[in-house]
C-alpha cells in the first residue's frame, strides 16, 4: 500500500502487524542503508513504543496511529533542527483543526485539546553530518479510535466526535500536510511557518505559572531559532531547553 495523494512522501510504506518501536525500526533500516526519504513505518501494535523524556508510549493495538516517517532534510543546518519539529507539530495541528477548533500545540512536542488534554505526541530523532542534518525519523503517535477516558488528561478523535476513523485516511491527511509544509520549509518560508506555529501555540503571549526550579509567573513570547522557549520572566527574557522549564497547572 502507498499513499496516492502525496508527491514524494509515503511512496514506500512498511506495514508491520507488530513492532517494538517504529522509530527504532526506522533507525535500523537507515543504518543498513535500506531506507530513504519518504519511507513510512506503520504498525498496529507497538510493544516498546518510545515517548519523550525516556517515557513509554503505549496505546491499544489497532486503534490509534503509530508510525515513523523518514526525512532527509539536508538543506537544514544542524542548528535548525527545530524547524522540522515546527513543521510536524503545525501539520498535525492543521489536520486536527479540521475536526475541532480547540486544539493547541504545546511546545515542544505535544498536541493538546484546550479542555480535554493530550491527543498526540511527536518524537523526532535526527542524525547530523558535521554542520548539516542528514536524516530525521519523525515518530508520531496520534490517538484516533481508542476510548482514552480511563487515562487522565488524554483523548482521542473518537472521544471528541463519537465517530471512528480509518487510520489510513488519517495517515494520508497527516502526511499530505507534512509534505506541504516541508516543501514550504525547503522553499525558505520559515517566517510564515513560524507565525502559524506561534498562533496555535498553547498560552502564547499569556501570563501563566512556570517552574524553572522556582515557581514564577511568566509569559511565552516566542520560540528561538534554536528551538528554545522564550519566556519573559519578570521583565527579562530567558530561553529554556526542553527539560529546563515546566508548565504549572496543566
Ligand atoms: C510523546 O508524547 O512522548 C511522544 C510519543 C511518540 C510516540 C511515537 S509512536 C510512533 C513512534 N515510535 C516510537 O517508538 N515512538 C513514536
Amino acid at each position: 500500500k502507498i499513499l496516492a495523494n502525496t508527491v514524494f512522501l509515503g511512496k514506500e510504506i512498511i506495514y508491520l502487524t507488530e513492532c517494538h518501536s517504529t522509530n527504532e525500526y526506522a533507525q535500523q533500516l537507515l543504518r543498513q542503508k535500506e531506507a530513504g526519504e519518504g519511507m513510512i513505518i506503520f504498525t498496529d501494535k507497538q510493544t516498546k513504543g518510545k515517548g519523550q523524556r525516556g517515557n513509554r508510549w503505549w496505546t491499544e493495538p489497532g486503534m490509534n496511529l503509530t508510525f515513523s516517517l523518514i526525512l532527509e532534510p539536508k538543506f537544514l543546518r544542524s542548528n535548525q533542527q527545530f524547524d522540522l519539529n515546527m513543521v510536524v507539530c503545525l501539520s498535525i495541528w492543521e489536520v486536527l483543526n479540521q475536526y475541532d477548533p480547540n486544539f493547541v500545540i504545546k511546545w515542544p512536542n505535544d498536541i493538546l485539546h484546550k479542555t480535554h488534554g493530550k491527543i498526540a505526541g511527536v518524537l523526532i530523532e535526527n542524525s547530523l553530518q558535521s554542520q548539516w542534518m542528514e536524516s530525521s525519523i519523525v515518530g508520531i503517535g496520534l490517538n484516533v479510535n481508542q476510548d482514552m477516558q480511563i487515562i487522565p488528561r488524554a483523548l482521542s478523535l473518537f472521544n471528541l466526535t463519537g465517530e471512528t476513523y480509518d487510520l489510513w485516511v488519517i495517515l494520508e491527511k497527516l502526511v499530505q500536510r507534512i509534505e506541504w509544509n516541508y516543501i514550504r520549509l525547503k522553499r525558505g518560508e520559515i517566517r510564515l511557518l513560524r507565525n502559524s506555529y506561534l498562533k496555535n501555540l498553547l498560552n502564547y503571549q499569556q501570563r501563566q505559572l512556570f517552574s524553572d526550579g522556582e515557581v514564577f509567573e511568566g509569559v511565552i513570547i516566542g520560540v528561538g531559532e534554536d528551538g528554545k522557549l522564550l519566556v519573559d520572566k519578570g521583565g527579562s527574557i530567558r530561553s529554556y531547553g526542553f527539560k529546563e522549564i515546566q508548565y504549572i497547572g496543566l
